[in-house]
């Protein structure tokens, strides 16, 4: 990574944004563990290191440390928060408790001239979240700024090219942060802002060239973001020898598998095999009411198609995958090890068992930045910024057994709810929007006939990651037009509910 800033992770809810703002400054960033050895650091050979904050104490006996040497490297460092208490402590100086916990904004003011701060306005708001302090700086070390609470909010030793932070200046509350980290990068690490999605797609295009040689590629297409992307990308560097595979599980969308073809063979012309195996993924199903086990079961069954599929369209040696680089970083785990709520299926991770070696195009970018790279492959907008789909499709939408006409209840439903979300102009601002079909009878009246139908909830939710969300506030209007358009149009329900829990301690999906 020779041009690039080598992120050591120390369980700091920003380090991943601390990595996402250096990319946006053109430079190319990585985050790894806090305890990676010297030696692999040397490796690597990165233009610069950012130690992340963390929500431990350095005064703890089992404080994590970094290697020593990584200090002595000669590389310059910032240390953010934690890692400039790290910092501290690994170099001599003292650090205590504050005498009274810090969170929110702060003004800086400058103690110094120094590189970190060049063309940075004095005093500058910073946003602090921190329980110790520098009581004193290690020996080579000269406070830069301090706040009215942190005497020693900055420090740095010029020779050693070693700056430290108390604030975070990756957060949108420190507003010249992005020109304090520009200042470190350019400044002081002397890196050049070169690292862009279209630098990164060719290079990932000869990469792959490279790799694959004259060899054949598989690879799964669910027509989600990932693997689109990831299929456009193979397909741009080795044309005819990406093979794609898609399965219709008869648990999709209304009109999926149309759109897909229409995209990947017509559009893009993409080597595709279309497989409709929507009677076996709905044999296995039947009679089926437990979450996990239909789970289970589409799993298996994707497994079994996609192999077999797979057998009958000759011998590869890679399989192309859409890891991206939150699936692969391997953060300190600060919590232990959270229970299996449900056993997530991608159409990624399966086919353990099948001997393939990994392509995996995507692994060092962000959610965001693939979309970016998909619109450089020229994919189509609505396909880019698509919700989130599970893997097991309507299946853990349909509370209760999936039946064939479950299935077109849903996916009926399923169509207004998103015309509805795309005509209000909400789509963008929401994580998913969707319609579950619950197991429920009710009582209607429809002109003069008593009804007795089954309710649909909608549920509608915002998030960054999936890993937690709130439902969202949609305007009354929107949910009156949204129910009354499902009740009329969709034959076989009556009622229509809106689900206002957040997650935790609901999950977004039902099942
Ligand atoms: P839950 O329901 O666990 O969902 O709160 C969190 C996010 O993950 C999606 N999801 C899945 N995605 N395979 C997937 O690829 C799955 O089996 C699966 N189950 C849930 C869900 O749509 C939400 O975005």
């Amino acid at each position: 990574m020779g041009k690039g800033v080598l992120v050591l992770d120390f369980g700091s809810q920003y380090t991943q944004l601390i990595a996402r703002r250096v990319r946006e400054l053109g430079v190319y960033s990585e985050i790894r563990p806090y305890n990676i050895a010297v030696e692999e650091v040397k490796q690597l050979s990165p233009g610069g290191i950012i130690l992340s904050g963390g929500p431990a104490t350095v005064r703890s006996e089992d404080a994590p440390l970094c290697d020593e040497g990584i200090l002595k490297l000669g590389i310059p460092v910032l240390g953010i928060c934690y890692g400039m208490q790290l910092i501290t402590k690994m170099l001599g100086g003292e650090v205590g408790p504050a005498s009274k916990r810090e969170f929110g904004r702060a003004e800086l003011e400058s103690l110094k001239g120094s590189p970190l701060f060049r063309d940075i306005e004095m005093p500058m708001t910073v946003w602090m979240s921190h329980s110790d302090k520098i009581l004193s700086p290690p020996a080579g070390f000269h406070p830069i700024a301090r706040t009215a609470n942190s005497p020693v909010c900055a420090m740095s030793d010029e020779e050693s090219r070693i700056y430290a932070i108390q604030f975070h200046p990756e957060v949108s509350h420190t507003p010249l942060g992005r020109k304090l980290l520009a200042n470190f990068l350019f400044n002081i690490c002397r890196l050049n802002a070169d690292w862009s999605m279209s630098s990164f797609l060719e290079e990932s295009i000869e990469n792959i060239r490279e790799k694959v040689g004259e060899e054949r590629v598989l690879c799964a297409l669910s027509g989600g973001v990932d693997s689109s992307v990831v299929a456009a990308l193979l397909h741009r560097a080795i044309g005819d020898r990406l093979q794609a595979v898609f399965v219709d599980n008869g648990l999709l969308r209304l009109g999926e598998s149309q759109r897909v073809k229409e995209i990947f063979m017509e559009q893009l012309g993409l080597n595709l095999k279309m497989v409709d195996a929507a009677d076996e993924f709905l044999k296995d199903l039947e009679g089926v009411t437990d979450p996990e086990v239909k789970r289970k079961r589409i799993g298996h069954r994707f497994i079994r198609v996609f192999e077999e599929t797979a057998r009958g369209l000759g011998e590869f040696k890679y399989l192309a995958q859409g890891t991206l680089y939150p699936d692969v970083i391997e953060s300190v785990p600060v919590q232990g090890p959270s229970a299996t709520i449900k056993s997530h299926h991608n159409v990624g991770g399966l086919p353990k068992d099948m001997e393939f070696e990994l392509i995996e195009p995507l692994r060092s970018l962000f959610k965001d930045e693939v979309r970016e790279l998909g619109e450089l492959l020229g994919l189509p907008k609505k396909l880019i910024w698509r919700h989130p789909f599970p893997g097991p499709g309507l299946a853990v939408r349909i509370v209760g057994e999936v039946t064939e006409r479950r299935l077109r209840i849903l996916r009926e439903a399923d169509r207004i709810v998103e015309e509805e979300i795309e005509d209000s102009g909400l789509y963008n601002e929401i994580w998913q929007a969707f319609a579950v079909l619950l197991p429920v009878k009710s009582v209607g009246v429809m002109g003069d006939e008593r009804t007795y139908d089954y309710a649909i909830a909608i549920r509608a939710v915002e998030s960054k990651d999936g890993m937690t969300a709130d439902w969202v506030q949609l305007p009354y209007e929107l949910l009156g037009k949204i129910s009354n358009r499902i009740i009329n149009e969709v034959d076989g329900v009556n009622r229509v509910v809106y689900d206002i829990s957040s997650k935790p301690p609901s999950t977004i999906e039902w099942e």
